[in-house]
């Protein structure tokens, strides 16, 4: 390493720099990511400025502290007035530099990131690195040249592929793209960088402008992958702002000379910018941070989590044991008897099986995995595991019966979780010797695929149980969402109540099928009553049967599921449902039959039908749901309102632009929603009561989002 002649550092701010040798090298030290918030922006000016000024230095290295070279723009800064200079200006003034400018990557080089590395004039990824432009997922496109830099730098397929699936691609890839230049060979990304720089500085290595790069060369392949990635985004990204706006700024890079092509994606960033969906995705993108930071996760540290057991092997005790197969945990299944068991397990190697099928899992690998998995009809094979997750049939009786089986053969400090969609769990933790070891863990089916995991916190549960959950959707690559014990805790019980929205309709005049398509052009990949031809609509019918005597009479019950039910048609398995499903068909057809149903429920609860627009449709619906949010963040069954918004973006499909449903009541603005409610109470006062807090927050003049900054 040259370093040989060293000035002192100028250490003000997140950005110092010092001469090593002839290299200046400017080190950005931002944490946690080294974002480009304000001060790295003006550090990074001056430092430049300071490198054409020190005649001593050849070449300017650029390098990050910390795990990562630069994570991207401040997100926090955006929505904000921005504060000077922008970060085109600086990369504008790193490419302008007179002297070689390197950027040695380490760790993440995303958005923001990646367009400071593109200003500079050559490019080395250490082995660590991850180089992409994920603005995308954030509803904006690169805005500080990445749209005019990279595809000159590595044509237009690549480069567009990387803006619009906003994926990160390693170094090695990065190499063979022509985003980088060298690969590094140990994780020391200074020490490497300072050798290139010296390498470059001994070759003489000119200056080299990657706006004057030279990969749209070919004007006739560059037009064709551009018009091919707008016909297949107008198919896919319906709804969302950024993609085209991608597009039309990558079409600058073809068309127009590097100046205007940056003062168009300006424009097109600001845009987006100020468009709600990037609104709606930055919460999403703290929401799904901020469930992590659970009191408990703060105040205590999880136990141990090496080998699990499941208890039942149906949908979801099976998918439980894929997931934790899939993490790499040694599991074991309990069932009732051999013949179960054995389903259970065929319920298991049936998901690798496809995998095998579909080319993404060799018959080894699943052998590896199949290794780690044990089956037992005696409970005594679990007294080793640390954790156990029941998923036995949803009836107290039964439960606590495995419970009783738990509480004598698991041994000390294990932890023992039950999966139950709707029951008590302080009841089902009473029944154990140790209820401080009893939670619940909501898994969604398939459990292997869906993201959601809400941690159940019944009243004598220790806080090192609660933290271990939160361990186990890390783990299992889950989103968890701490949630108090009701009825249906967050998700189901909120979605009993929008469902029942959707009834009214139903019976009002609306078609389940016109709700659906409304439901759809929300943002929702499906509506209500596709989801539950998907799930069975006899799940629903058994719990409406049971909950029955304990209905409110001056409750609205709508009969139309009933009615179908008693066909026998309970969705997809049975080939016909709300919809029809004519040879096994996933996606259904409307059915006359169940049209008739309805009308025949409206003549009995003698209802004349009206006409439902689309936005008449949403505002209920939306207004339902709403208002059961606010209802469970009034009763602590969510800790806040970003709370409701990961539920129902990780295991409900809410469109992620919209931020979550809180989020899109503050959209709305809440005075809006409560005039809603109350319009609508004045047909039905039993359904539609005000939540308390959401009449608070609109006497107060506040909004779900002040209730987010007070934990
Ligand atoms: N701005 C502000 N804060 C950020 C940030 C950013 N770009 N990226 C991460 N953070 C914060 C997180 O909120 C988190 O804060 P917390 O500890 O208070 O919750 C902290 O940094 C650590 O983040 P993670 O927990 O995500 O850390 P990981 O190590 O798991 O992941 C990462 C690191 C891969 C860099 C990940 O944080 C990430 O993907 N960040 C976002 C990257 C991104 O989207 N960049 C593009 C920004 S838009 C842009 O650059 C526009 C430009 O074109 C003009
Ligand atoms: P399922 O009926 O598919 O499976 C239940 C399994 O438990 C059966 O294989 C049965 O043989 C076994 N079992 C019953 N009694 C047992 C006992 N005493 N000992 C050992 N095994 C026993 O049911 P599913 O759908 O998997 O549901 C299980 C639990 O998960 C329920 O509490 C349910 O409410 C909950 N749940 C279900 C979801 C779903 O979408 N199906 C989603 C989230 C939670």
């Amino acid at each position: 390493m040259a370093t040989t002649t060293s000035s002192p550092s100028t250490s003000s701010g997140p950005v110092t720099f010092e001469r090593r040798g002839d290299v200046f090298v400017v080190t950005i030290d931002n944490p946690p990511v080294n974002a480009l918030g304000v001060d790295v922006r003006r550090g990074l000016a001056a430092a430049i400025d300071a490198a054409e000024a020190d005649s001593g230095a050849t070449a300017v290295l650029i390098v990050g502290a910390g795990r990562n070279f630069i994570a991207g723009a401040d997100i926090r800064e955006f929505g904000k007035t921005p504060q000077p200079p922008s970060l085109p200006e600086v990369c504008l003034k790193i490419e302008n530099c007179s002297k070689p400018v390197v950027a040695a990557i380490h760790g993440a080089a995303l958005g923001g990131g990646l367009e400071v590395a593109l200003s500079a004039h050559y490019r080395l990824a250490a082995p660590s690195a991850k180089l992409g432009m994920p603005e995308v997922a954030l509803g904006l496109l690169p805005g500080s040249g990445g749209t005019q830099r990279a595809p000159r730098l590595v044509g237009v397929k690549p480069a567009l592929e990387l803006m619009l699936s906003g994926r990160h691609a390693g170094a090695k890839e990065a190499l063979s793209l022509g985003l980088v230049d060298r690969l590094g060979t140990e994780a020391d990304a200074l020490s490497e960088g300072l050798t290139y720089a010296n390498e470059l500085i001994a070759a003489k290595a000119p200056v080299r402008r990657t706006r004057e790069a030279t990969a749209l060369a070919d004007a006739e392949a560059s037009r064709a992958a551009l018009e091919a990635a707008r016909a297949d985004t107008a198919k896919k990204s319906r709804g969302l702002f950024s993609p085209m706006k991608i597009i039309e700024a990558v079409e600058a890079a073809l068309t127009l000379p590097f100046d205007e092509g940056m003062a168009l994606e300006r424009k097109l960033f600001l845009q987006c910018i100020d468009s709600p969906q990037r609104a709606g995705l930055i919460h999403a993108f703290f929401a799904e941070r901020e469930v992590l930071k659970a009191p408990e996760t703060k105040a205590a540290r999880p136990r141990a989590l090496d080998a699990a057991g499941i208890v039942g092997g149906g949908t979801m005790g099976a998918g439980i044991a894929v997931a934790m197969l899939d993490a790499g945990m040694p599991v074991t299944m309990i069932e009732r008897d051999e013949p179960s068991l054995a389903r259970g397990r065929q319920h298991v190697e049936k998901v690798y099986d496809g995998l095998i099928k579909k080319g993404r899992m060799t018959p080894e690998a699943k052998a590896a995995v199949m290794a780690r998995f044990s089956g037992f009809t005696s409970y005594d094979a679990l007294a080793q595991v640390d954790i156990v997750v029941e998923a036995v049939f949803e009836d107290m009786g039964v439960k606590k019966a495995v419970f009783a089986e738990l509480d004598r053969v698991c041994k000390p400090g294990a932890v023992l979780a039950t999966n139950t969609s709707y029951l008590d769990i302080d009841e089902i933790a009473a029944s154990v010797s140790r209820p401080q070891d009893v939670v619940g863990l909501h898994f969604f089916s398939p459990a292997n695929i869906m993201k959601l995991l809400e941690i159940v916190v019944p009243a004598k549960v220790s806080a090192d149980v609660v933290a271990t959950g939160f361990e186990l959707a890390k783990k299992l690559k889950k989103v968890p969402v701490r949630a108090g014990v009701c009825d249906g805790f967050i998700g189901n019980r909120i979605l009993a109540v929008y469902r029942q929205a959707a009834d009214h309709m139903m019976e009002d005049g609306a078609s389940p099928y016109q709700i659906d398509e409304a439901v759809r052009n929300f943002g929702y990949p499906m509506g209500p009553f596709q989801v539950s031809d998907l799930a069975g609509g006899d799940i629903g019918w058994a719990t409406r049967k049971r909950k029955a005597a304990k209905r409110d009479p001056k409750a609205r019950y709508v009969q139309i599921a009933d009615r179908i039910c008693e066909r026998g048609w309970f969705g997809q398995k049975t080939q016909r449902g709300y919809y029809l499903y004519p040879e096994g068909a996933r996606t259904g057809v409307p059915d006359p039959e169940v049209l008739a149903i309805i009308d025949v429920e409206r003549e009995r609860a003698g209802i004349t039908p009206r006409a439902f627009t689309e936005e008449e449709i949403m505002r209920r619906y939306m207004a339902a749901m709403i208002n059961e949010g606010a209802n469970v963040v009034h009763q602590r069954i969510a800790l806040r309102p970003l709370d409701v918004d990961v539920t129902f973006l990780y295991g409900y499909g809410f469109p992620r632009h919209r931020g979550g449903p809180m989020k899109y009541a503050d959209t709305v603005g809440l005075p809006k929603v409560l005039a809603d409610i109350r319009e609508f109470a004045k047909e039905d006062p039993v359904f539609w009561q005000p939540s308390p807090l959401l009449v608070d927050l609109v006497e107060r003049g506040a909004d779900f989002a002040s209730l987010n900054q007070s934990e």
